[in-house]
């Protein structure tokens, strides 16, 4: 099960916590490049950025007083397999990569959830903190989805919500962040 994974691989978890942390900032600053038209966009992924950036920082505080080296970590599949089903057409391009943002945030709080009561009160109460900030991207990711479509996008989350669960189970080689169930389901809460 995953919680036990995590716990098992202390230096891992964090290390891909930190990885998953600077992805999400490049992320939302490449949305920002490529979508200047878009002024609430631009303020929500500024933010958003800014708060990854500070995410990443206090894992890496936590890392460096554990005596936890920053090693090079392959990225799990997870995000690519997600990715690979954006359309490459607008709006649908736009749309897609803001519902998966959500997906990925939201898998993050429950995987933030699901550790913090195991952990030491350190890193304990930093997941419960960071569990808020994400559930608050979760729900700026499918306004912006919502604002930019050009149709309901209640289908589409629908399919992601098929790929995600599909794209958490397909087995990475080693332990990562959103890779394995956490309770034997692929459904998100
Ligand atoms: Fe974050
Ligand atoms: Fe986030």
């Amino acid at each position: 099960m995953w919680v036990e994974q995590a716990l098992a691989h202390p230096a891992e978890l964090l290390i891909d916590h930190a990885n998953c942390e600077k992805k999400a900032a490049s992320t939302a600053l490449n949305l920002m490049f490529r979508y200047v038209d878009k002024p609430e966009l631009l303020q929500k992924m500024s933010r958003l950025a800014r708060e990854e950036l500070r995410h990443f920082e206090q894992v890496t505080a936590i890392m460096q007083r554990r005596g936890i080296a920053y090693r090079g970590l392959s990225a799990s599949h997870y995000a690519q397999r997600l990715r690979q089903h954006v359309r490459t057409t607008e709006p649908g391009r736009l749309v897609d990569t803001l519902i998966i943002g959500a997906f990925i945030e939201a898998r993050s709080c429950e995987r933030f959830a699901c550790l913090a009561p195991h952990l030491d009160e350190e890193l304990g109460d930093f997941y419960r903190s960071l569990l808020k900030s994400e559930a608050r991207h979760y729900r700026d990711y499918l306004t912006l989805a919502r604002q930019y479509a050009d149709a309901p996008i209640e289908d589409r989350i629908a399919e992601f919500a098929v790929i995600e669960g599909q794209a958490m189970i397909e087995d990475d080689s080693e332990f990562r962040f959103h890779s394995g169930t956490v309770d034997g389901s692929a459904k998100l809460a």
